[in-house]
């Protein structure tokens, strides 16, 4: 796959027009493959993943219609499913993507007090916000489905659990020095 890479991050938008790598484009197919004749729709979800990873982890609407054409799908049928899942992000978003996780078990051990350390960090006033620089965007998700080792925030594709507003304070330093490279959670 195709994954992100810094060169694929634009949080000026998207460029207007969409389609696969040809790597992608191959992978999607064989996603689809997967799926009995007559049904494609049922790899909507993997293909919209695939296309919001290419496309700097945000689904333009030339992003979305292409998937649409592609799976020979309605684009307002694609887009309903897009919306539907806070995994799909419809506007652009920072390098960083920070989900904290307001479920009660997280809520319970401390993720209050996570999501006022990132707001009060970030100054980004709305759930869904990005900061002026572009690096970090920030919304609150639903179960994580890592409750055993709430509070849980995921930041793009990794998990950080067991956090306090000290340790999360410090990993969004380390993001903000590092850029691009994230640093690995703590096992
Ligand atoms: S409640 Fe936060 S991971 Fe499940």
């Amino acid at each position: 796959m195709t994954g992100e890479s810094p060169s694929a991050w634009h949080p000026q938008g998207a460029p207007p027009d969409f389609r696969f790598t040809a790597e992608n484009e191959t992978l999607a197919r064989g996603i689809v493959g997967r799926y009995p004749a007559g049904r494609s729709a049922s790899a909507l979800l993997p293909l919209l993943d695939l296309a919001q990873r290419q496309n700097g982890r945000w689904l333009s609407p030339a992003a979305l219609a292409y998937v649409a054409d592609f799976l020979g799908l309605s684009p307002l049928k694609v887009r309903e499913v897009a919306s539907f899942y806070t995994m799909f992000n419809l506007e652009p978003v920072g390098r960083y993507e920070v989900q904290v996780c307001r479920t009660t078990p997280c809520c319970l051990c401390g993720a209050e007090d996570l999501w006022k350390t990132c707001r009060a960090k970030l100054n980004v006033e709305e759930d869904g916000g990005t900061t002026r620089d572009g690096l970090f965007s920030l919304k609150e998700v639903e179960c994580l489905g890592a409750c055993v080792n709430a509070p849980v925030v995921q930041i793009n594709d990794l998990y950080y659990e067991n956090l306090t507003p000290e340790t999360l304070n410090t990993l969004l330093d380390t993001l903000a020095a590092t850029g691009p490279a994230l640093p690995k959670p703590e096992r």
